[in-house]
C-alpha cells in the first residue's frame, strides 16, 4: 500500500479527497478500505479521469468517484472530508497557501492531510539521471526554488509556512527514501519514458536527440535488475491537521 494512503489512516466510513489522483492507484486504495464511505478523485487533466475512471469500474469499485478540477480554486463543498490525501499531486500549485486554504475548507474540523512531496533533486537518482541524459550535453534551465514543479516542496520550512498559512496545525515531516520502478525492463521503461520526457528533447537536432535516447537507453540498463528497472528516491511524507 502506498505510504500517503498507509499515513493518513483511513477508516472504514470516511470521506476521503486525493488531490491531483493522476490515474487513481491511491485513489483505488483509499476506496477498498473507506468501503462504508466514499473517496472523490480529482485532477485537472481529463486523460488521467479518463484512465482512473476505467481502471476504478474495472475493479466494480462502487464508492469512488472522479471530479475534473483545479484543486487551488475549485469550489469544494464545506467540511465535506475526513481526509485529504496526495501522493506528488501538490507541488504543482501556482498559490500553495491560496490551495492549501481550499483543501482546510473542504475538510471537517479535525481532519487530516497527508501528501508525499519529492525531497530536493541531488536526493532524486531518477530525476538527476533522467535530466542530464536528456539534455545531451546542454544546460537545461533550473527552475528557481519554490516555482511551481516536482520539488517546490522539497525544503520542509516551505511546507510548514504554506500549512501554517492556510490553518494546518500538528504539522509532521517524515523523509522517506526507496527504489522507484520505471518498467519490467530498459525496453519497456524506454517507452514510458520517451512519452513522458519526449518534450526535453526540443531544441535538439535528429543526431542530438538519437544521442540523448541512446544515453537514456544506457542508464535504463545500468539500473536494470531482474524485477524491473529502478532507481532510487526521496520523500517527505507530510501529515498535517486542520484546526
Ligand atoms: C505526478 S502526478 C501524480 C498522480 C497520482 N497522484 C499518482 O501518484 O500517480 C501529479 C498530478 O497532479 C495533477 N495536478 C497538478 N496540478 C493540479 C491542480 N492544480 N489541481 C488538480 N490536479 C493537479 C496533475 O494533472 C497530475 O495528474
Amino acid at each position: 500500500m502506498p505510504w500517503t494512503v498507509r499515513a493518513a489512516g483511513i477508516g472504514r466510513e470516511e470521506a476521503v479527497l486525493d488531490i491531483g489522483c493522476g490515474t487513481g492507484q491511491t485513489t483505488r486504495d483509499a476506496a477498498r478500505i473507506a468501503v462504508a464511505g466514499s473517496v472523490v478523485g480529482m485532477d485537472l487533466s481529463a486523460a488521467m479521469l479518463r484512465e482512473a475512471r476505467r481502471r476504478a469500474a474495472g475493479e466494480g469499485l462502487g464508492n469512488i468517484s472522479f471530479e475534473q478540477a483545479d484543486v487551488q480554486f475549485h469550489p469544494m463543498p464545506g467540511k465535506a472530508f475526513d481526509v485529504a490525501i496526495s501522493r506528488t499531486g501538490t507541488m504543482f500549485f501556482a498559490d500553495m497557501a491560496a490551495a492549501f486554504r481550499n483543501v482546510a475548507a473542504a475538510l471537517r474540523p479535525g481532519g487530516r492531510f497527508v501528501q508525499l512531496v519529492w525531497q530536493e533533486p541531488a536526493r532524486n537518482e531518477w530525476f538527476c539521471a533522467f535530466r542530464d541524459a536528456m539534455a545531451a550535453g546542454r544546460t537545461l534551465p533550473t527552475p528557481p526554488p519554490g516555482a511551481p514543479g516536482p520539488f517546490a516542496l522539497a525544503d520542509p520550512d516551505r511546507i510548514r509556512a504554506a500549512l501554517g498559512e492556510a490553518g494546518f496545525t500538528g504539522v509532521v515531516i517524515r523523509g522517506q527514501s526507496a527504489p522507484m520502478w520505471f518498467g519490467a525492463d530498459a525496453d519497456a521503461a524506454h517507452r514510458f519514458l520517451t512519452g513522458l520526457l519526449g518534450w526535453m528533447l526540443e531544441g535538439l537536432d535528429e543526431e542530438g536527440r538519437a544521442g540523448a535516447l541512446r544515453g537514456l537507453r544506457r542508464s535504463l540498463t545500468r539500473h536494470e535488475q531482474p524485477d524491473g528497472v529502478f532507481y532510487a528516491s526521496a520523500a517527505w511524507l507530510v501529515e498535517a491537521a486542520v484546526r
